[in-house]
């Protein structure tokens, strides 16, 4: 038998998030390697994006996060994403009055002073060839001079993904990066983040198009009440009873070997 002595490029151990009397997080162990597309999957205020959150700095937390073997967990969420830790916000929108590269080229502008004077001076210089290959990443060559609304739902939302990604991203999180998206569209953004991991990013993908998750992900976790309640590869999650119990909110009981309900 093998051994994996692989570092994951992102390891939590024992995150717990809570707000006031709720415990949002409670004590996740999580792992994404380079080249993988892992899905965090759960019912509505199962805690998803309050890992995402916690993950890049965005709320206080308690246990480890390790990117790259490297301790992170004290470190603002800026020094984060610096390090190669980056996001996309649940429902985040493009600027509309900006085109797709200004629209990238936000995400990696430092705030402060120096921007804030190069940009009076019209010497800001945002960094086009980082910007070109973030899109290039998600399949976008075409579109750097356009504003998001000539763009199609679908590709709005890779500009989104690619967002992330400017600037030697290491691991993203995606939060609902589909949503809204129909069939078609949502294969072929799944198609795309295999490519973006195929890179050598890790990929965690959170998403409420099962059909998407399933399809697309090398693994998954699933969260129920802020609680990791299975992990496993999509076929292992499909038939978990745990999983149809909390996707389907039946009673708390193993289903009979008869039972036939799987995760679409
Ligand atoms: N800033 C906050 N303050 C207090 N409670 C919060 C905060 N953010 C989230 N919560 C609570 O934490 C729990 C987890 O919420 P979270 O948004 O992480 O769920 P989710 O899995 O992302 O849900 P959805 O699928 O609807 O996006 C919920 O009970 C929510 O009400
Ligand atoms: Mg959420």
């Amino acid at each position: 038998m093998s051994v994996d002595v692989s570092v994951p490029l992102l390891q939590t151990t024992g995150l717990s998030v809570r707000y006031g009397g709720v415990v949002a997080n409670d004590d996740i162990t999580l792992r994404v390697g380079a080249s993988e597309i892992v899905g965090l999957i759960g019912p509505n205020g199962a805690g998803k994006t309050t890992f995402v959150d916690a993950v890049t700095g965005f709320t206080r937390s308690t246990g480890g996060i390790l990117l790259d073997g490297e301790t992170v967990e004290q470190h603002p969420p800026h020094r984060r994403r610096h390090e190669g830790l980056a996001r996309t916000w649940q429902a985040g929108e493009l600027f509309s009055d900006l085109t797709v590269t200004q629209n990238l080229a936000v995400a990696v502008q430092r705030p402060g002073i120096r921007t804030l004077i190069a940009d009076t001076l019209g010497r800001s210089t945002p960094p086009h060839e980082t910007i070109a290959a973030a899109l290039t990443m998600v399949g976008l060559d075409n579109v750097a001079d356009r504003r998001p609304t000539e763009l199609s739902l679908g590709q709005q939302k890779l500009v989104g993904v690619a967002r992330a990604l400017v600037g030697g991203t290491q691991v993203v999180l995606l939060d609902e990066p589909a949503a809204g998206l129909d069939t078609h569209e949502s294969r072929h953004f799944g198609t795309e983040l295999r490519r973006i991991a195929d890179t050598g990013v890790g990929v965690l993908l959170i998403d409420h198009d099962m059909s998407l998750v399933l399809e697309v992900c090398d693994r998954l976790y699933v969260l129920d009440f802020g609680q990791m309640i299975a992990e496993g590869t999509p076929e292992e999650i499909r038939n978990d009873p745990r999983v149809i119990a909390a996707y389907l909110g039946g009673p708390d009981v193993p289903p009979t070997p008869d039972d036939e309900r799987t995760l679409s």
